[in-house]
């Protein structure tokens, strides 16, 4: 390639590098999700990160392969092979930073990988440059582009499999060698594995896992609880009341600190009565079921809860056919079947109107929990879902319903929280419809 193509393209190449850094420094992933189209690009990264990889490491090979005489034409493609390399690098570092900017990623795992990333889209275009040019200078470039390839790659496999991926099922003599321990074996019958992992799996694992730890904590395994965030631990042995996760869930629910965030369904008074006992009797893996059942007041957590809503089991045919129509999903809320369903409508909310909720009278008492956060729904949707007479939980973030709407709402008994973040709901509009009671968790950040 004549001289001057190859330093107009290197020239495009900057141009196309030099605004990551800005990005990173100004617009850093902060575990908030944002900008649908964003998004939907950013997911191919870690696909396309393939691309990259393989092109840089067919590099050195096609350069080791033309030692060989008769293999010496290979040398005329390294040139192609380079430039692809150096355009693909950069192109991914571009859908990295969508990722992690718009998909609620945070942390200094994800810190270093984007730095990482960015650093290598700058060595390959390097390398590119220097090729044909300054040979001993373009060898070093690539030795070095190949170690950076090697750490970066790293650290995104930590970011989507977790630090233990590679290691968890490596033989013993293997992971000595390497200096790993292998995690305490959780005994399946004991108190934590029967009564306080589930609930961690099922309110709070989705934003404290190994792709989404946000605090820099992870809830998904006995070793990464008892590890702790950002903060450090977050249970200490027997005094719950120093153990930061035992505070954070009993908490007023509008505090800032409360957890689950961002107004997700709370821990039950006997969940967190469970959470208590298991932090008292030590927080262990080893304290049978039997035994710590036996320091539990009896009478709370063996008393068969209320049943929320009716059975939804002999609807089971109506709730198909709704949901293949309306393209939405109702989901039970956990295996008991008069825990009620839960409306979902995340994966396409824009088909989510005020039609659609109109539809759903035939299970309207069915539903405990309606995510209706994103849809087209407005004010005059809030007639139906004030039929809704079992909900407990509604979003209603990012919607148009108006004070108006939620005057409709006045009529549910049972609702408990309330999302109404971005919307265009004032607060004397709310003071006016006289909420029930009931209603503990009000969010209304960025409403008016
Ligand atoms: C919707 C997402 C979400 C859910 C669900 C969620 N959390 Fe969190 N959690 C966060 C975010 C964001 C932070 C970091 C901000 C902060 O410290 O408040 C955090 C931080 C924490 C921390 C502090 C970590 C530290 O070291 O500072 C604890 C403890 C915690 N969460 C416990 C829980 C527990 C227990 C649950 C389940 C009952 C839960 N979280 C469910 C989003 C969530």
């Amino acid at each position: 390639m004549p001289l001057r193509v190859r330093a107009w393209m290197v020239a495009l190449g900057i141009a196309a590098i030099f605004p990551l850094p800005i990005l990173l420094l100004q617009a850093p992933p902060d575990g908030l999700q944002r900008a649908e189209l964003a998004q939907f690009l950013g997911r191919f990264h870690p696909l396309a990160v393939h691309i990259p990889i393989a092109l840089l490491l067919l590099v050195p090979l096609l350069e080791c392969a033309a030692l060989a005489r008769e293999q010496r034409h290979l040398r005329q493609s390294v040139d192609f092979v380079l430039g692809l390399a150096a355009a693909a690098t950069i192109a991914s570092a571009w859908l990295g930073w969508m990722l992690a900017w718009s998909g609620g990623y945070e942390g200094s795992l994800v810190t270093r990988h984007m730095w990482g990333g960015f650093s290598l889209a700058v060595a390959s275009l390097a390398c590119w440059g220097l090729y044909g040019w300054k040979r001993s200078a373009y060898a070093l470039a690539m030795l070095a582009t190949v170690g950076l390839l090697i750490w970066t790659s790293d650290q995104g496999g930590k970011l989507t499999h977790g630090d233990s991926f590679l290691t968890e099922h490596a033989p013993d003599p293997l992971r000595r060698w390497l200096g790993y321990k292998r995690p305490p074996a959780v005994d399946p019958t004991s108190f934590y594995a029967m009564r306080v992992q589930p609930i961690f799996e099922e309110k709070c694992v989705l934003c404290h896992n190994a792709g989404k730890f946000k605090g820099k904590l992870r809830l998904d395994t006995y070793e990464h609880v008892m590890r702790g965030g950002k903060d450090g631990p977050v249970i200490q042995p027997g005094e719950p009341g120093k153990s930061e996760l035992f505070r954070r869930v009993t908490l007023p629910p509008e505090s800032k600190d409360f957890m689950p965030a961002e107004a997700k369904p709370a821990l039950s008074g006997p969940e967190i009565k469970v959470i208590e006992k298991w932090i008292v009797a030590g927080a262990t893996t080893h304290i049978a079921d039997a035994e710590i059942q036996g320091l539990l007041p009896s009478s709370e957590e063996k008393a068969p809860a209320a049943p929320l809503t009716a059975d939804y089991r002999p609807q089971s045919q109506t709730i198909a056919t709704l949901e293949s129509t309306l393209g939405i999903r109702l989901v039970p809320r956990s295996q008991n079947p008069t825990d009620g369903l839960i409306l979902r409508t995340d994966s396409a909310p824009t088909r989510c109107n005020d039609a659609t909720l109109e539809q759903l009278a035939p299970v309207a008492n069915l539903i405990v929990d309606a995510e209706l956060a994103r849809t087209q729904v407005t004010d005059k949707g809030m007639q139906a879902v004030a039929n809704f007479s079992n909900l407990r939980f509604l979003d209603l973030s990012k919607t148009a319903v108006t004070s108006a709407g939620v005057k409709e709402l006045t009529k549910l008994e049972k609702l408990e929280r309330l999302n109404l973040t971005q919307t265009r709901v004032t607060r004397a509009g709310l003071a006016a419809a006289k909420m029930n009671p009931r209603l503990k968790g009000l969010y209304l950040f960025e409403a008016h």
